[in-house]
């Protein structure tokens, strides 16, 4: 299967599924990148996909008139790698209404909370300030809300005393990145059906 990844920031989730594939084999793994997108420049993500030499591209909001014709460029952008899946790595942008018309039900996004807890783009801080116990992971496809399409797997992580939300963060990332390349190569390799919320993986 062909994945494009798209990331907003240091991609260590596309670090881990670039290290999966390499370690496993793209047949073993059962997909490959094909592609890798962003949303700005000097990122650390885009530097990890040109160092495993793989196609990069840009796609600012502030380049296009207006939020919809971003959302048609990132659209038309990824559309021409031919994706299987779209993989949501840290991507910090709602992708719109085209977007969601060409990879809609093939796109998956990783979220560090528990959902549908702390949704949007301060899960960690938000599970932190209204003190919970336990918070997490959730890798989920993505739909027309912020966070809230059908859930496909999830993994916990307990909140210490002493954490703040940097520490805490890089504790659910470990798990995430596993989670996340699990995810993704059991959705590669077995194929799945979305019934309602529930995600059904053979
Ligand atoms: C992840 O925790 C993701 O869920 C979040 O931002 C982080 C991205 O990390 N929204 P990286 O860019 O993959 O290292």
């Amino acid at each position: 299967k062909r994945l494009v990844v798209l990331v907003s920031g240091s991609g260590t989730n596309l670090q881990a599924l670039l290290d999966a594939i390499a370690s496993e084999g793209t047949a073993a793994y059962g997909a490959e990148i094909v592609a890798v997108g962003a949303d700005r420049d000097n990122i650390a993500g885009l530097e990890r996909a040109e160092r495993a030499g793989l196609p990069t591209f840009v796609c600012r909001v502030k380049d296009h008139a207006t939020r919809d014709e971003w959302d048609r460029a990132l659209a038309e952008a990824t559309g021409a790698y031919e994706p299987d899946l779209v993989v949501s790595a840290g991507f910090m942008k709602i992708v719109g209404k085209e977007f969601l018309a060409r990879f809609g039900g093939r796109t998956v996004n990783t979220h560090p909370a528990l959902l549908p807890s702390f949704p949007g783009a301060h899960g960690v801080r938000d599970a932190l300030a209204y003190g919970a116990r336990v918070t997490g992971c959730t890798v989920h496809f993505v739909d027309d809300g912020v966070d809230t399409g059908p859930i496909i797997a999830q993994g916990v992580v307990e909140i210490r005393d002493e954490d703040d939300e940097s520490a805490l963060h890089e504790r659910i990332k470990e798990v995430e990145r596993s989670l996340l390349v699990d995810v993704v190569g059991r959705l590669a390799r077995n194929g799945y059906r979305i019934e309602g919320r529930k995600v059904v993986i053979p």
